[in-house]
């Protein structure tokens, strides 16, 4: 066994679901999934965002002026789901809209939620406190936010290579940290 790795612990009951535009929020999540084994699923939307960024982050101001939620074309049940890892990109320093729509659509109270976060180095925003307000009734274990791309700057994946390999230690320590992982 490589130095970090471990067994998945037995976990038919965990969800890791995630929103990713470029594709960092994803490489945390199947470093997650690796650990844990669980189901991992993409969150998509009924209509896709602009290409165009800042085209983007005009449509999401507007959306969360508005309260607007994007409807969503991934349809799950979450029935047989007790804890659900949800990863979602900093947007306009706080949650994506269509992360707001899941949490609306779907009824999470008595489930476990642990969230976690890619962003371009100005941190999860008020993301982890919003996913409080909105799961008045839910578990919320500590999240863990970490610096993935800037689009803006046309950095998009950074988690891959060397990057991935660090990010993999940061996830495992969290993971022992919450107990979800035995500690060594
Ligand atoms: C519409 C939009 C708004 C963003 N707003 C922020 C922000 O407020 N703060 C921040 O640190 N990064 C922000 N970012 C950058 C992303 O959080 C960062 O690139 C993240 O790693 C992207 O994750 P992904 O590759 O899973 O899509 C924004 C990106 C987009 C597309």
């Amino acid at each position: 066994m490589q130095s970090g790795q471990q067994q998945p612990q037995a976990s038919d009951n965990t969800l890791i679901i995630y929103l990713s535009r470029t594709n960092n929020t994803k490489a945390v999540a199947e470093l997650i999934h690796d650990k844990v084994g669980g189901d991992l699923v993409a969150l998509e939307l009924e209509n896709s965002y602009p290409e165009d960024y800042t085209a983007t982050v005009r449509q999401v101001a507007r959306e969360n002026e508005t309260g607007y939620l994007p409807p969503l074309r991934t349809r799950i049940n979450l029935d047989q789901y007790d804890t659900v890892f949800l990863g979602f990109p900093t947007w306009g320093m706080q949650l994506p809209p269509p992360i707001k729509s899941f949490l609306h659509k779907y009824e999470l109270a008595g489930k476990t939620i642990i969230p976690f976060n890619t962003n371009a180095g100005y941190g999860v925003g008020s993301g982890f406190q919003q996913i409080r307000q909105l799961c008045p009734n839910s578990t919320i274990m500590q999240g863990l936010s970490l610096k993935g791309g800037i689009e803006r700057d046309g950095i998009y994946l950074v988690i891959k290579g060397e990057k991935r390999r660090e990010t993999e230690l940061e996830v495992i320590s969290w993971l022992r940290k919450l107990n979800i992982l035995k500690p060594k």
